[in-house]
């Protein structure tokens, strides 16, 4: 059987070392390509799993809300976002849109014995990644999250998602920060050359000892964030945890097959290290 990760670019993606790391492990005869496919085609690459072509896909930029548009129906939290990032081919021609990312988020941070059940998130940034994490801490119990981000309205679109959640503007950032158990950086701020510059998403010295930070960005592993939080004395969560974690749920939804995040992750850091090595 084939998957596809499609999008535009996907030359760089992680998801096929991943995924054909837990299909090997699971002795599974599947197999993922990368397919490029530029906005526009989003329609005719589903068509493709209705057809048989592939079991499923892994969907990235620029398609995951065209994507959305396209199949035949969507789990819940596609259906509040109105974007996904995986499809399933459930036979007779019928294609199902997930979103895993959000679920991902939640299952990183279990991972690392971090509840989220009754604990207080502040989200940097509210682009697509933050709406899906959104939307995941609004089903869970007690969690309340506020969002800042640039673009003010970004923030409130976001919370909108969530009966929890709240946009908070720049000046309230530190109260916001200091009630906080978890922060969470899901901007951009911090990724590739940011971090020989060092840039970071808030000011470092409302990170105290008793914060989670967790970073999305993943490239660096390390970011200027983390190992600034890390010197303030707070727990840190990678940014390949989130991607580890979603792609081991569009596993399970693809093959029914739930594999090891852990050799997910090894596969994942082996190809970062080949690329930086
Ligand atoms: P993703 O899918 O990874 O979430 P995205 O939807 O493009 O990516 O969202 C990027 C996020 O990073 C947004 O919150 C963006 O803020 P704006 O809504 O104001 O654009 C944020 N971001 C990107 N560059 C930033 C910067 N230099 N400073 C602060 N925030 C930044």
């Amino acid at each position: 059987m084939r998957v596809a990760i499609v999008g535009d670019p996907v030359e760089h993606s992680l998801s096929p070392v991943m995924q054909n790391a837990a299909f090997a492990s699971g002795g599974l005869k599947w197999e993922m390509i990368r397919v490029r496919v530029p906005a526009g085609g989003g329609a005719d690459v589903i068509n493709r799993v209705r057809a048989g072509d592939f079991a499923g896909l892994a969907v990235t930029m620029p398609l995951k809300e065209e994507a959305a548009r396209s199949v035949d129906d969507l789990d819940a939290a596609s259906t509040r976002l109105r974007s996904v990032n995986t499809v399933v081919g459930i036979g007779s021609g019928h294609a199902r849109g997930l979103s895993s990312d959000g679920a991902g988020f939640v299952n990183s941070l279990s991972a690392q014995g971090i509840a989220l059940t009754g604990a207080r998130v502040h989200l940097l940034g509210a682009g697509g990644a933050a709406r899906s994490i959104v939307a995941a801490l609004g089903a869970i119990d007690g969690c309340e999250v506020t969002i800042s981000n640039r673009t003010h309205s970004a923030a409130e679109a976001a919370a909108e998602l969530s009966g929890s959640a709240q946009a908070v503007v720049a000046d309230n950032l530190p109260d916001a920060v200091a009630s906080a158990d978890i922060i969470v950086n899901t901007t951009s701020v911090g990724m590739g050359s940011d971090a020989d510059a060092g840039l970071v998403p808030l000011p470092v010295e409302l990170i105290a000892s008793h914060h989670v930070v967790a970073d999305i960005v993943y490239h660096p592993l390390t970011t200027a964030l983390l190992s600034s939080a890390a010197i303030r004395g707070a727990q840190t969560v990678d940014g390949l945890g989130m991607l580890v974690h979603q792609a081991v749920l569009q596993c399970e939804a693809w093959t029914g097959f739930t594999p090891d995040p852990v050799a997910m992750r090894s596969a994942a850091e082996a190809e970062l290290g080949r690329r930086s090595g």
